[in-house]
C-alpha cells in the first residue's frame, strides 16, 4: 500500500534549482502544498510560479533564507506552523586539496550542508511531531558514505558524513513514533552544483545521472506506508557511459 501525499504540507530547502526544484514539482503534482525555500528572492518567486503552473490546485509558499546565517534560520523557519514533510536538500560543493581551502568557503559548506539542516530540523520538530504522521528526508551524498581515491573533497565529505550521522541518530531518536526519518545518498547528478562552485564539468560526465532518478527514489521513500521505512537509499551509477 502506498501513502498519499495529497494535502500534506512539504518544505523543500534549496528548491530553486537542481534536485530540490524537481522534488518540489513532484510533491506538488502529487497533491502536496509546497513551501519553496531558497536564498534568492527572485529565484524563489520564479520557482513558485513554475511549480504553481504545473500544479494549480495546491498551495505554493515562498521562504527566503540564506542558510549560512543561523540567526536568519531561527526567525525565517519559525514562521512554519504546519508541516508534514521536511526535505533537507540545499547544498553546496567544494573540492580540491585541503591545504588550498578558503576558510570562508569551508564555513559556508559546513554551514549549508550540515549546520543548517540540523538547526532547521530542531526548529521544526515540534511542528512535525504535532502532525498525525510526518517525514524527514535528509539529502546526503555518496561522498558522505565512501571516500573515493584521487578526487579530493574532504570538507564536502565531512559535511555529508555529518548529515548521515545526524540523520541516522535522529531516526533512532524517533524510532517507533509518528516521525519517519530517512537518508538519501546519491552519486553525481546532472545539476549546476559543480558549476556554481567554479568548476567546468560538463552537464553529462560519465559519473553523473539524471536527477529525475533521485526524485523518483525520494518519492518512493515518501509514499511508503507509515508502518515501514526506507531507512536509507544509495543511488549510484551502475554503468559509467
Ligand atoms: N549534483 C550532485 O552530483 C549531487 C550528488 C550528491 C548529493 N548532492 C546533494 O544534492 C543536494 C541538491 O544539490 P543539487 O545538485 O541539486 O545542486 P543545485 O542545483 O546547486 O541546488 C542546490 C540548492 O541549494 C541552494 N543553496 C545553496 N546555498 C544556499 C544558501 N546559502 N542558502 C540557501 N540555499 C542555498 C541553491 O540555491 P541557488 O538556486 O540560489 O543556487 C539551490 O536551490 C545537495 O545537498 C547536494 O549536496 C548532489
Amino acid at each position: 500500500m502506498s501513502f498519499s501525499l495529497r494535502k500534506q504540507v512539504a518544505l523543500v530547502t534549496g528548491a530553486t534549482d537542481g534536485l530540490g526544484k524537481k522534488i518540489a514539482i513532484a510533491l506538488a503534482q502529487a497533491g502536496a502544498d509546497v513551501i519553496v525555500h531558497g536564498r534568492d528572492v527572485q529565484k524563489v518567486t520564479q520557482t513558485c510560479q513554475e511549480v504553481q503552473k504545473l500544479a494549480p490546485e495546491v498551495s505554493v509558499t515562498e521562504l527566503v533564507c540564506d542558510l549560512t546565517q543561523p540567526a536568519a534560520i531561527e526567525t525565517q523557519f519559525a514562521t512554519i506552523k504546519k508541516l508534514d514533510i521536511l526535505v533537507n536538500n540545499a547544498g553546496v560543493w567544494l573540492e580540491g586539496n585541503t591545504i588550498d581551502g578558503n576558510p570562508e568557503k569551508i564555513l559556508e559548506v559546513l554551514g549549508v550542508n550540515l549546520t543548517a539542516p540540523v538547526l532547521i530540523t530542531r526548529l521544526l520538530l515540534p511542528v512535525l511531531k504535532h502532525a498525525e504522521f510526518s517525514q524527514i528526508v535528509n539529502v546526503s551524498s555518496i561522498a558522505g558514505v565512501e571516500i573515493p581515491s584521487g578526487f579530493f573533497h574532504t570538507v564536502y565529505s565531512a559535511s555529508k558524513f555529518g548529515i548521515q550521522a545526524f540523520s541516522e541518530a535522529l531516526a533512532k531518536e524517533f524510532d517507533n513514533s509518528n516521525v519517519r526519518v530517512m537518508g538519501y545518498y546519491p552519486g553525481g547528478m546532472e545539476t549546476q552544483l559543480f558549476v556554481k562552485a567554479g568548476h567546468t564539468y560538463k552537464q553529462h560526465e560519465p559519473w553523473m545521472f539524471d536527477p529525475q532518478e533521485s526524485v523518483d527514489a525520494i518519492m518512493f521513500m515518501l509514499t511508503r506506508s507509515p508502518k515501514v521505512v526506507v531507512k536509507r537509499m544509495d543511488l549510484i551509477n551502475h554503468q559509467q557511459g
